[in-house]
């Protein structure tokens, strides 16, 4: 089997990739992608500075090439990202104030309409609070113009493409005890409690091995699925690849009903963003690593 044929008879979930535009020529790369994935996120090409380089001008060709090489063969897209402090064309990183919450609010509902209707998941907001013990929302232009800037993300794009499914996506959110876990759990329960739309948590796990994948896990994701959301592992990858962290992952998403799927941020090492880690399941050459069989069998 593959990974995307066992996880779909796991409840219809999803097993699937970060993929770079720029691969889709290399035979190697999508052979093993075609083979095993049914789920794909853009790694960078749907982030404002690839989308919307210059303000106004809108620029859709590599990302518009994911889309149609995933949803021609039956795999499902997740967006990725329309609101986020990081990767920021010049021009937005350099605007404040009503500008900027307009600018970002036009380029959220500009980009979900262009693929409206071709988007499972998007996360409409990425990165959005402080690490440590604060609790506090990140600083940055997005979060100056106002602390209301994440709700009146997601209604924008609600309105854009009111099919999507519509998440908000961190990393350590991951460790259940962790204050800015309790701190994103509470701005989810806040808005399901006053109708924000949000629909969906999604988890990076980016891990730096069994040190930093928490025992509380399944804990975490049983805890925010209980607010009425879906939760997505959206950007799995773990140092070194050890076979007893992703066998974990993979059961405590199987063990919580709401975990629709996995995502891991790329195919081969040499693809990864941390390829000195090799924190993927398949090796340069494109073999299946043990990690890859760890996962298989848990599936
Ligand atoms: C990373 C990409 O993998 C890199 O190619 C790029 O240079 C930087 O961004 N959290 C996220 C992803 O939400 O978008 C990031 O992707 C990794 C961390």
């Amino acid at each position: 089997s593959t990974l995307g044929a066992s996880a779909a008879e796991r409840g219809g979930r999803y097993f699937g990739t970060a993929v770079a535009a720029s691969r889709l020529n290399d035979s190697a790369y999508t052979t093993i992608l075609n083979r095993e994935f049914n789920q794909v996120t853009a790694e960078n090409e749907m982030k404002i500075d690839a989308t919307q380089p210059q303000q106004g001008q809108f620029t859709f060709g590599n990302a518009d090439r994911i889309v149609q090489h995933a949803r021609s063969r039956g795999m499902q897209v997740r967006g990725h990202t329309l609101a986020w402090h990081s990767q920021q064309p010049g021009w937005m990183q350099n605007m404040s104030g009503t500008a900027l919450r307009n600018a970002m609010l036009n380029h959220v509902t500009q980009v979900a309409t262009h693929f409206r209707g071709q988007i499972a998941w998007w996360d409409v907001v990425n990165e959005a609070f402080q690490d440590g013990s604060s609790g506090a929302r990140r600083d940055s232009n997005l979060q100056r113009t106002g602390n209301d800037w994440i709700e009146a993300a997601f209604r924008a794009a609600r309105q854009a493409d009111p099919n999507a499914q519509l998440c908000y996506n961190d990393y350590n959110i991951d460790n259940w005890n962790d204050a800015k876990t309790q701190a994103v759990y509470r701005m989810v329960q806040d808005f399901k409690n006053r109708g924000v739309p949000i629909d969906c948590v999604g988890l990076q796990s980016h891990f730096t091995g069994g040190s930093n994948y928490p025992s509380n896990y399944r804990t975490t994701l049983s805890s925010f699925a209980a607010l009425g959301v879906d939760v997505h592992i959206t950007e799995l990858d773990i140092r070194n690849a050890p076979t007893d962290a992703y066998r974990n992952v993979v059961n405590d998403c199987l063990a919580v009903a709401r975990c629709k799927g996995i995502t891991v941020w790329g195919i081969r090492d040499s693809d990864s963003w941390r390829s000195s880690e090799s924190p993927l399941l398949f090796n340069g050459s494109g073999n299946k690593k043990p990690a890859y069989d760890a996962v298989l069998a848990a599936l």
